[in-house]
């Protein structure tokens, strides 16, 4: 009899990369964890999942700050309701994948705190807030999905900036302050369905106030009462500040920039090496001239061994 071979998945982004960039054996570890992160749970026959209908919200009407559009347009930033670019296009192919995982389907159940995407990469310079407020902008733009974009990169915040923002109270604030609440430090902007946690005030201790019981109550405040929100952390670089490897402990996704080029793969290595809190990492290629297949997301599930 012949021996059956069950069809194999398609190659990864990652894996294609790999024979560009020598990522394979990296690629290698993940595969059987991504197998074992993907397969159906015993207790659910069929396949079949009932994902929860969330509970409807009031919509926020308070004052809203004005985005300054022409700084958006000036930074390669996907412009709402401006012409669809290839920028547009590429985020919404990523934004699939990350909100299929967020909210389940009729296949899979929704990761746990899938809802909480954290970006980051190895280094300075990668395009982590690149990826952060253009994913943030194309998630915005659904009409189901609101989007709380939160600067966690709190030695070098950013997003402020690239948005013509002033600064003002944001999460270490909430964290350091049981008196703050939180969604008092939440900028609602005139991009409908996108809010902003700033930084906050810089403080030499934010990986102790990040590892403190503390941080997952306040995390939760951030979507107890509005399901359909998506929380994007923008991060910092994993191989320079602590603060990174914390934060993966409280997403329940990772996407990992990888700089076409630049980040080279034990750089990687040990960027992944220090996500192990979080089960769900996905690769994004960024800044890359060259795509066979016209694709530059990879999957790459389980890591965190
Ligand atoms: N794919 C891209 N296309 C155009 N500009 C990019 C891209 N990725 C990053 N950049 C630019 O490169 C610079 C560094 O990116 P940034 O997102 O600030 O890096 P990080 O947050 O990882 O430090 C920024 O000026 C950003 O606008
Ligand atoms: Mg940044």
């Amino acid at each position: 009899m012949n021996q059956y071979n069950p069809p194999r998945r398609p190659p990864s982004l990652l894996e294609r990369a790999g024979e560009v960039y020598d990522y394979i054996p990296a690629v290698r570890t993940g595969d059987r964890q991504e197998k074992e992160a993907t397969a159906m749970p015993a207790d659910s026959p069929g396949g079949q999942v009932t994902p929860v209908t969330p509970r409807p919200v009031q919509p926020y009407d308070g004052p809203r700050v004005i985005v300054d559009r022409d700084k958006l347009r000036e930074a390669g930033f996907i412009v709402p309701d401006g012409p669809v670019t290839g920028i547009a296009e590429e985020f919404r192919i990523i934004k699939r994948q990350l909100l299929l995982a967020a909210k389940g389907s009729q296949k899979s159940r929704p990761v746990p705190r899938g809802e909480r995407i954290l970006i980051c990469s190895a280094h300075p310079d990668e395009g982590k807030t690149f990826c952060a407020l253009n994913l943030a902008l194309s998630i915005a733009a659904e009409k189901d999905n609101e989007v709380l974009l939160v600067d966690a990169d709190f030695a070098k915040p950013s997003i402020l900036s690239s948005l013509g923002l002033e600064g003002s109270k944001g999460l270490m604030d909430a964290l350091a302050d049981p008196e703050l609440p939180v969604e008092n430090c939440i900028i609602h902007t005139d991009i409908p369905g996108l809010a902003i946690l700033p930084a906050g005030d810089q403080t030499n201790a934010d990986t102790e106030y990040l590892a403190s019981a503390r941080t997952e109550q306040v995390l939760n405040r951030l979507t107890q009462n509005n399901p359909h929100r998506i929380v994007i952390f923008d991060s910092p670089p994993a191989l320079s500040a602590s603060p990174a490897s914390v934060l993966a402990t409280h997403v329940g996704q990772v996407v990992m920039v990888v700089k076409a080029d630049e980040t080279t793969e034990s750089a990687l290595r040990d960027a992944l090496g220090l996500m192990g809190g979080c089960e769900h990492i996905q690769l994004l290629l960024n800044g890359t001239k060259f795509s066979p297949t016209g694709r530059r997301f990879g999957s790459y599930y389980g890591y965190g061994e």
